[in-house]
């Protein structure tokens, strides 16, 4: 019988379908495999129910599949970790039952992991930061700030009071017309402004305001009005789109910077993880990083694939909590909500 030594990690909060093996022995990832689901496109945004139909499908699949290209056989698993908030309650109960249904079956621990945490933790395979830091998770769902102290001592300090980030831009690609998910569209189009001093003139909400919360409700507000008169104009071709686009993707960048600055500031702190699947993004990477550089800050920004809703980064904060003997009995439920 060969060794249990890996960890096995399932992500499925919203529209991926996510499966991670770690080896423990070694604590290395050996591999993820991501499903993201293509179903959602022709309605514009995540459809809940056929979202979980889905994982349904292919979390079963990508358990199969990435224990058969890897040579790891069910037994060698030792622990389970899974996300189980928040997100959309019918997805996340598709990984957690699994998961429970495997560490029952193995007769191996399990953990829940909050998805928010794990992508705070995203980079940390390839490199660590040193506790303690700011966080920030960018995302079709959150826009957080965090205090963290240590891999289980986190406070959540700042959150976006209505919209999140990839929220607005997927919801003005939808009205661009350009397609599901908004976010990577509105890239290439800003990428392709080259006049960079012209600009629509976008508020950047919240940004003198002495709170630690973001707001992006306005800004889809503003950009609605925009485009209201454009096409009342006639006047949306590519290079309407290009310019909404590259202002948008200031705004968003100068919203993130000044609330970063100010709780660096604050708390005294060195160092800024800034993660979630907006940060994909190359245009804010290179922003908040310079900025935010030049001002004498650390920035880390997971692997743009490592932004993205996945498992690898639920199975380093799986195997953090299968260290500290951190494990949960099998009623743990999922949640919708952050807590
Ligand atoms: O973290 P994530 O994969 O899922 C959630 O937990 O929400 O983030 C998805 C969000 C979507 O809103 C998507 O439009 C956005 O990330 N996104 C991007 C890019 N790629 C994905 N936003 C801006 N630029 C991108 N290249
Ligand atoms: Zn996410």
């Amino acid at each position: 019988m060969k060794k249990k030594k890996y960890l096995m990690a399932l992500e499925s909060s919203c529209d991926d379908s996510s499966v991670a093996v770690a080896d423990l022995s070694k604590k290395q990832l050996v591999d993820v495999m991501t499903y993201s689901q293509d179903i959602h496109r022709m309605f514009g945004g995540v459809v809940p129910e056929l979202a979980s139909r889905d994982h349904l499908k292919k979390i079963p699949l990508l358990i199969d599949k990435i224990l058969m290209k890897n040579s790891i056989h069910l037994r060698q698993l030792s622990f389970i970790a899974c996300t189980n908030r928040p997100g959309l309650i019918g997805s996340l109960l598709m990984g957690l039952m699994s998961a429970k249904t495997l560490s029952y079956l193995l007769k191996i621990p399990f953990s829940g992991v909050n998805h928010l945490y794990s992508h705070i933790f995203a980079g940390f395979w390839d490199r660590k930061v040193k506790f303690p830091f700011l966080a920030m998770v960018i995302s079709g769902g959150h826009s957080d700030m965090f205090l963290v102290r240590d891999y289980t001592d986190i406070s959540r300090i700042g959150f976006t009071v209505d919209d999140a980030a990839g929220e607005i831009l997927d919801k003005i690609a939808k009205e661009l017309d350009l397609g599901y998910p908004g976010g990577p569209f509105i890239e290439k189009y800003a990428k392709s402004w080259d006049s960079p001093e012209d600009l629509f003139g976008l508020p950047v909400p919240m940004k003198k305001k002495n709170t630690y919360n973001l707001s992006f409700s306005g800004l889809k507000t503003a950009c609605y009005i925009i485009l209201k008169k454009a096409k009342a104009e006639g006047s949306v071709d590519d290079n309407f789109i290009s310019k909404l686009s590259f202002s948008l993707l200031g705004a968003i960048s100068d919203s993130i910077y000044a609330k970063a600055k100010k709780a660096l500031k604050d708390l005294s702190l060195t160092d800024i993880i800034i993660g979630g699947g907006v940060m994909r993004n190359m245009i804010l990477r290179e922003r908040l990083s310079l900025r935010l550089g030049s001002d004498g800050y650390r920035v880390h920004i997971p692997g743009p694939e490592y932004c993205s809703d996945n498992a690898a980064m639920v199975a380093y904060l799986g195997m953090i909590y299968h260290e500290r003997n951190l494990h949960d009995s099998l009623d743990l439920n999922a949640s919708p909500g952050f807590d």
